[in-house]
């Protein structure tokens, strides 16, 4: 089952009830067993998720799974991991992929930090996602951002040598810190020919989250960094 224990204290996500539907609710009962992965202390065989080898895709934080499943779809030959801890996004990332009879998708419902501690094997990653993470803009909660120097690490550590870490957010202030920590993290080359932030890539479905800073007039900045020795 989705799990819902989170024993870290500073966490990038505050645990909200959330309306769930009743056939959200079914779908994590049901689709569970066909899609999901139960965090444990110990790391996946990808192949053995999968039931084969082939390029794997993390997404952390997919949200409601609208960009893990189209992607997913697009691409059979590849597969494609989701790490989620809102239990009603969950649910319609499941609904979605039973109904688009998707086979390349898994799904975590649990803290992508301690999945990246605890579950990834090192370099078992071609790709990382990481799509409009939470801001949290108040000076006080920067402690709560996901994307600093001890996670960027774990991002390093979980990624294949020549695998990309792709991020986007519609912040400014957040876009130019990740753009710092990444400038600074060992064993991560910016991937944008002359550095700086990246182009928009041409597959990336507007997220629910890039609509909603669309609407309020933001900007959207994506950066992309290469895994390198
Ligand atoms: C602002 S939303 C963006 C969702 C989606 N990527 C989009 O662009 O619409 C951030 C998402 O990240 C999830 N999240 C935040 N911290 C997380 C963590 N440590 N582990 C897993 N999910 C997390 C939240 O539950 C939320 O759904």
């Amino acid at each position: 089952m989705p799990d819902t224990a989170h024993p870290r204290s500073i966490r990038s996500f505050v645990t909200r009830a959330g309306r769930i539907t009743a056939a959200q609710e079914r779908a994590l009962e049901e689709l569970w067993p066909a899609f999901g992965v139960d965090f444990a202390a110990r790391a996946l065989e990808l192949p053995a998720v999968f039931g084969r080898n082939a390029p794997c895709t993390l997404e952390i934080g997919f949200g409601n799974g609208e960009n893990l499943v189209t992607l997913a779809a697009a691409h059979s030959a590849r597969d494609y991991l989701g790490i989620e801890v809102h239990r009603p996004g969950v649910g319609r990332a499941l609904l979605a992929l039973k109904e688009r009879g998707l086979s390349n998708v898994r799904l975590v419902c649990h803290d992508a930090v301690e999945v990246l501690e605890r579950q990834i094997a090192p370099g078992s990653l071609d790709e990382v996602l990481i799509l409009f993470p939470d801001p949290w803009p108040k000076k006080r909660h920067h402690k709560r951002r996901l994307v600093q120097a001890p996670f960027v690490a774990l991002i390093a550590r979980a990624l294949a040598m020549g695998g990309t870490l792709h991020l986007a957010t519609d912040w400014e202030p957040y876009a130019r810190e990740m753009l710092a920590v990444l400038g600074a993290a060992p064993g991560f080359e910016n991937a944008a020919p002359g550095g700086g932030f990246s182009a928009r890539p041409a597959e990336r479905l507007p997220t629910r989250f890039e609509r909603r800073g669309t609407r309020l007039g933001h900007e959207v900045w994506d950066l992309a960094f290469r895994r390198q020795a």
